[in-house]
């Protein structure tokens, strides 16, 4: 992953000119939340994916900010009183803290169809994967299970489910996209999908273990909420022990699935699993 820097600082160039740059309330705030220092590692996974295929560069670059501004709108909105109700994203205030909720409310659908008319423009071949990635069937479906699991004791298997929805479905796109842009097989398709399972999960283990004991100052976020929501994580069904195991199984899970992908160059999607096993942020 040591492409990551330089991945990133492309895509930084680049995303504030998808973004709408009038001087009124909704698009401040759009720019608020959108560029604020996020790790943007969806739009890596994008762009890293597309260019072991040989992926148009243009078209990759696109499909990276229509996924990271899907990410954006569902931070916004997972933040509000509704939802997890959090004061501090990014290092910042959480959006309805700096303007207000209906600010906040505009500013995610603003976002969410933004990103539709970003692949009209650019792929539109991705408009229904993104579509089903982000809906009722994927990321919604999830932030759903995740609320109504408050306070309630899952299986293993159901969290994994939960999990899998939340934040799984946009790190599938990701790969999918770029795997769709740069022509790849069904069998290479089916190993990218194997590989974001697991990294999907790993992703969601860490922020919840990062959520137990994390340092809020390096995540840019408020920690210890998740237990005192009464979210359910595998750290309230199996404790952190519990969960720190099922971190290297899924770690382990994703890196066979790339030696699946022969003959291509996947020693940056092995560095992303070694960097979200052991980020901080
Ligand atoms: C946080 O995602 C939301 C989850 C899915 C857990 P990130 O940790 O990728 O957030 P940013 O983009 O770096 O702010
Ligand atoms: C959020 O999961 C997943 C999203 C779809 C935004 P969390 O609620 O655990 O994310 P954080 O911890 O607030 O970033
Ligand atoms: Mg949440
Ligand atoms: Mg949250
Ligand atoms: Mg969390």
């Amino acid at each position: 992953m040591n492409n990551f820097k330089p991945v990133v600082q492309g895509f930084e160039q680049q995303f504030p000119k998808f973004l709408p740059q009038d001087p009124n309330q909704l698009c401040e705030a759009i720019r608020y939340s959108a560029l604020a220092p996020g790790k943007r590692l969806r739009p890596y996974l994008l762009i890293e994916t597309a260019s072991i295929f040989n992926a148009p560069t243009p078209q990759a670059l696109a499909a990276a900010a229509a996924i990271e501004c899907v990410h954006v709108y569902s931070l916004i909105h997972d933040d509000l009183p509704a939802m997890d109700d959090d004061d501090e994203r990014r290092g910042q205030p959480t959006l309805h803290k700096k303007y207000d909720e209906a600010t906040a409310i505009l500013a995610g659908d603003a976002l969410l169809t933004l990103a539709f008319s970003i692949l009209g423009e650019h792929a539109p071949q991705l408009s229904k994967p993104l579509a089903d990635a982000a809906g009722w069937a994927g990321m919604v479906g999830g932030q759903m299970i995740d609320l109504a699991a408050e306070n309630k004791t899952l299986k293993l298997e159901e969290i994994f489910i939960l999990q899998s929805l939340k934040t799984g479905a946009l790190f599938h796109f990701c790969t999918q996209a770029g795997a769709m842009l740069g022509n790849a097989s069904e069998t290479e398709k089916a190993a990218l999908k194997e590989y974001t399972s697991a990294l999907g999960l790993l992703f969601q283990l860490t922020d919840d273990l990062l959520d137990a004991e994390g340092d809020p100052s390096k995540l840019g976020k408020a920690t210890r909420k998740d237990d005192a929501a009464g979210k359910a994580t595998t750290i309230s069904l199996l404790g952190m022990d519990g969960a720190k195991a099922l971190i290297i199984e899924q770690a382990n899970l994703a890196k066979n699935a790339l030696l699946k992908l022969k003959g291509r160059e996947v020693i940056h999607l092995h560095g992303l699993i070694d960097f979200i096993q052991n980020r901080e942020r």
